[in-house]
This record gives structure tokens, sequence and C-alpha cells, in this order.
């Protein structure tokens, strides 16, 4: 069966429960041969560290093997379509990761493939990261129901989206703390409204928080509103001051690439109560588990 991983809206609660269950026994001790023969197409429109090299890695860890396939050096960097790319590529592979701009180019890529496709960032969405910051959240504290999430900066990023999406299915509260022309998508809003709340006071957003999480203040492909965005977001800096306004034992998160100084102080980041390294790790250990159910 053809079984795409677009959005956290394509797993039930179940499902999750057993991606978690699989990706902590495969963080214990990796199951060499489970994707033995099987082929994933890594095609990346954006940059990327931890997402490429994590899928990479995952998939030699269960036996598989990648292929990357950047956006430029592609054809599509020429002007086959996305339709015939995705026609091609399922000849090929057995399922394909894509980062891209547009979300409506992977809803397309997915429609097109005979193979499941799996997001690994869009302009709207980052399922696979929020995904893992749920085990994440799960590994820190042993539960999810119940707990809430404070975000703080850009309310409009892929991150955050995505984890108004996870918390809504694993029954964890959410803040947006953000200022004004930064709020999240409408649409993502309405779908999360019972669970997700937006403020504009860090202090209200952050009142028993258990996470204070933070993404880049200039998301990839919006470099031009850098200056606009920095000076908007700036009273939003996760830094010790902020933290101080959660729950005593609240963690720390970031989904990587921190801007150090920016949307979070070296203090934070390399504090007692940062998780970012596990974070980063649990990318691996979850986006495995994902692997082996999809394919
Ligand atoms: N967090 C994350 O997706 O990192 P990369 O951009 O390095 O893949
Ligand atoms: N919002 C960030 C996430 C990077 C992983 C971006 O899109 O650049």
């Amino acid at each position: 069966m053809e079984r795409d991983f677009l959005s956290m809206h394509d797993l039930d609660e179940h499902e999750i429960a057993m991606v978690f269950k699989t990706a902590a026994s495969l963080k214990k001790k990796p199951i060499q041969g489970i994707l033995r023969d099987k082929n994933l197409v890594l095609l990346f429109q954006k940059p990327s560290t931890r997402t490429m090299v994590s899928f990479d890695a995952g998939m030699s860890q269960l036996g598989g093997h990648s292929v990357h396939l950047s956006w430029n050096e592609s054809q599509l960097g020429r002007g086959e379509t996305v339709s015939d790319t995705a026609k091609v590529l399922s000849r090929y592979s057995d399922g394909i990761v894509a980062r891209l701009f547009s979300h409506k180019d992977i809803e397309e890529l997915a429609r097109s493939a005979d193979v499941p496709v799996i997001n690994g960032l869009t302009d709207l969405l980052h399922p696979c990261q929020a995904l893992s910051d749920m085990f994440t959240i799960r590994e820190h504290f042993g539960h999810l129901k119940g707990l809430k999430l404070c975000f703080m900066g850009d309310g409009s990023s892929n991150v955050c989206h995505s984890l108004m999406n996870a918390c809504k299915k694993v029954g964890m509260h959410m803040a947006v703390c953000c200022p004004d022309g930064h709020a999240p998508d409408k649409k993502i809003l309405s779908d999360n409204a019972d669970s997700v709340m937006v403020c504009s006071k860090p202090k209200e957003g952050l009142h028993k928080a258990d996470v204070v999480y933070t993404d880049t203040w200039v998301s990839m492909g919006h470099e031009k509103q850098a200056s606009r965005k920095s000076r908007a977001l700036r009273p939003y800096q996760l830094n010790a001051g902020i933290m101080r306004l959660a729950k005593p034992d609240a963690i720390a998160m970031h989904c990587l690439p921190a801007h150090r100084g920016d949307e979070i102080t070296s203090e934070v980041m390399d504090g007692q109560q940062s998780v970012v390294w596990d974070q980063a790790e649990n990318r691996l250990h979850v986006q495995k588990a994902l692997l082996a159910m999809v394919l």
C-alpha cells in the first residue's frame, strides 16, 4: 500500500504510538536488514544537515540505500515537471523524502508517485520534526497528555504549524507567543482551535509551560524579510529570563539550525534545561521507525 506522510494528519494516535514504540526499540538496537534492498530518494530543493543525514544514516542502519538528488542538479531545475519526475522516481525507488519550497508541489509529487512520499519540510509544514519532537518530550517527561508547549517567535513557521498539529494529536496544549504579523496560518489555527491559543505577551504564553520551543526567525527562502523579522521577534528571544517564566522543570527545545544570540542564547542552548541534542538525535530513530512503517 502506498503510504504518504505529508502532514501530522496522516497518522492516527495508534500509529503515532506504534512509531514511538518502534523508535524507542530501534534507539536501543537497530534491526539490521529490515529495509534490505530498499532504495530511498532524498529530493532536496533547500539546504539541510539533520534531515538529509538522518534519513541517509537511518536507511543504511536498516540495511537500505539512499540517493541524494538536489532540485537544481536534477532535470527539475531545467523544467521537467514534478509529476513526470514522480513517475520516473517511482520506477527506481521504494520511497521519496522531499524538502520543497511549495507545499502544493509535495502534494503533487505524492499524487503522481506510486511510492510513499515523506515531507522533509515545505514552507508550510515540517511533520518529521514535530513527530520526533513529541518523542523527545515523551522521553523526557514519560508522557504527553496534558503537557503545555509554548512556542516563542515566528508563529507562521513550518515547525510551529506542525507542532500545532502534533500537540493536538497527542493531547497537549500549546501557546503560540508571537508579535502581530507573525501569527500561524489561519486554516491550521482553526483546525487546532481547541488545543492552541495565540498571544503576544511572553508571560501569558509561558505560564505553566512544560516545554519552551523556538525556531529560527528567518526561515529558508524568507531572507528578504530578515531585518523586519529580526526587529519584530527580538522580544521573543529564548533567554534565561524567558525560561524563568515557564515551570521550573521546563525544557528548552529548538529544531536547529540555531542562530545563537538571535532566537536563542548560548546560555539556554547549552544550559541544563536544553534538550536540543536529544532532539537532533531522535530525528534518526523516529524516522527509522517511520521508514519501517511506510516502506
Ligand atoms: N531541523 C532540521 O530539519 O534541520 P535541517 O534543516 O538541518 O534538516
Ligand atoms: N523554519 C525553519 C526550519 C528549519 C529546519 C526553516 O524553514 O528554515
